[in-house]
């Protein structure tokens, strides 16, 4: 006996269509008009729309950072996106410097063994090549263990940052393997002085973070890595958490030369400012702080219109949450002891549908496109993952499109003390949430079980 999703509105990157979908067992078996109830457990989703299970591909559940460690583990991080209506999220694991990249699989395979609550990847966050490139070999290693994807960051000297003769190698490694590169791109040494001078003028508070780090930083990275990545043989790049205009328009350069690079903007920087959210009295700014930092509202515009004219393709949420009062206050006093990075994992897909597709700034289509089907192409989990299909993993979201949600940390399910998007007041909300198959959520509760979720192997792509 299956279940059928009856009378909602399906929706895919390509259509809307009224559909009911059938599932049996973890899967899809139809989507098809009109389909006989007879023996079925029916889910009445009439007025509703059908939407696959939304895709994070940026999150760091359980990390080490900035002398603390993220507030949420795998179980609550992925207890609050499946509430939120996302089912897959690709995590990072990170490399510690002088170790292997195996080690650091083994250990984030531990953390998320038994508390997943969706289905979740890895991307290998790459530190070290060894004193003589030995861990090179780790890439293949990597790929064999269904990581498709390698993360560097140009940013955190001392702490993650790659210089650009090991982005060059590992490019040159992804290139015979059809893997990918995500980059987090900021000038890292430029901002390192930056904020020096800023220390040595007494400028120690949170607002501080983000006025050391300037868009020029961000935009010079993505056009140095894009040309490290042609000088590699063509390797295929994508730009992670993409904040302003500047750095998206290298994105479009050399999207417009034909050059395999992608990019993501997370929901923050699309929806929050330096005026509207930061200037706060005493030490309250230290809540946005995370890196990239924000940016002027001005940038909000065009990075929904590179969206809207796929300069770039997702929206992430870059989660990485710490708790204000015990961990970003290690940083009162020195803006550079406050831990980067903020909760958002579960407000994704409303923050999106409300101010993209609510406020007209893109289709209901290009909305599931961005937040499910093509995340799920391009880090190879397609057609498994982000679209509603016979074959397809059961991961489907039914989509109330009138339900009104406030936003606020009184009531959210990440484990911070406050929520970046505090009173924000939105429309539209996941009613019932299936991960393979299984009735996870239901009116804003988990009701599946912790440690459900697997372990996705994925696949390169040639590009
Ligand atoms: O502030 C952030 N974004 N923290 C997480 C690490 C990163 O740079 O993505
Ligand atoms: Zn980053
Ligand atoms: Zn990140």
């Amino acid at each position: 006996m299956g279940t059928l999703i009856k009378g909602g509105k399906v929706v895919s990157a390509a259509a809307t269509t009224l559909a009911d979908v059938l599932i049996e067992g973890e899967t899809i078996a139809r989507v098809a008009p009109g389909i006989d109830a007879a023996g079925y457990t029916i889910v009445d989703a009439t007025e509703m729309l059908v939407l696959p299970g939304g895709v994070d591909v940026h999150t760091h559940l359980d990390m080490p950072f900035g002398g603390t460690v993220s507030a949420d583990d795998y179980e609550w991080g992925t207890r609050a996106a499946a509430i939120g209506g996302t089912t897959t999220v690709i995590d990072f694991a990170l490399q510690s410097m002088g170790h292997p990249m195996t080690e650091a699989f083994k250990t984030w395979r531990a953390k998320s063994e038994g508390k997943a609550c969706i289905d979740y990847a890895l991307h290998m966050a790459v530190t070290d090549l060894g004193p003589n490139d030995e861990w090179l070999d780790d890439v293949d290693a990597m790929v064999a263990e269904g990581i498709s994807s390698f993360k560097i960051f140009m940013a955190y000297p001392n702490v993650l940052m790659v210089n650009d003769a090991t982005i060059f190698k590992l490019m040159q490694r992804t290139v015979k393997l059809g893997a990918l590169v995500c980059v987090h791109a900021e000038n890292g040494t430029v901002i390192d002085v930056v904020v020096q001078q800023a220390l040595a003028a007494g400028k120690t508070g949170p607002l501080n973070h983000a006025l050391t780090r300037p868009v020029l930083a961000e935009a010079e990275a993505v056009h140095r890595v894009v040309a490290i990545s042609e000088l590699a043989g063509g390797a295929s790049v994508y730009i992670v958490h993409v904040s302003c205009e500047e750095a998206m328009r290298e994105v479009k350069s050399a999207r417009e030369r034909g050059l395999p690079v992608m990019g993501e903007t997370c929901t923050q920087y699309l929806v929050l400012s330096i005026e509207d959210d930061m200037g706060k009295p005493g030490f309250e700014d230290a809540k946005y702080v995370f890196t990239p930092p924000l940016r002027e509202k001005k940038n909000q515009a065009p990075l929904w219109k590179a969206l809207r004219d796929d300069v770039l393709q997702v929206v992430s949420t870059d989660h990485c949450p710490f708790r204000f009062t015990d961990q970003k206050t290690l940083g009162v006093g020195n803006f550079t002891k406050i831990p980067n990075g903020g909760p958002g994992i579960e407000n994704r897909m409303q923050l999106i549908y409300h101010y993209g597709v609510n406020a007209g700034r893109m289709s209901l289509e290009r909305f599931v496109e961005v937040t499910a089907e093509v995340p799920a192409k391009i880090f190879g989990m397609y057609p498994r993952k982000g679209v509603l299909a016979a074959g397809s993993d059961a991961d489907i979201v039914v989509w109330d499109p009138e339900a009104k949600y406030t936003i606020t940390a009184a009531t959210q399910n990440m484990h911070t003390d406050y929520s970046i998007f505090e009173g924000f007041e939105v429309k539209g909300n996941a009613r019932q949430v299936f991960s393979r198959g299984e009735l996870v959520v239901e009116d804003g509760r988990f009701i599946g079980s912790v440690g459900r979720g697997k372990y996705l192997h994925r696949e390169v792509l040639r590009r």
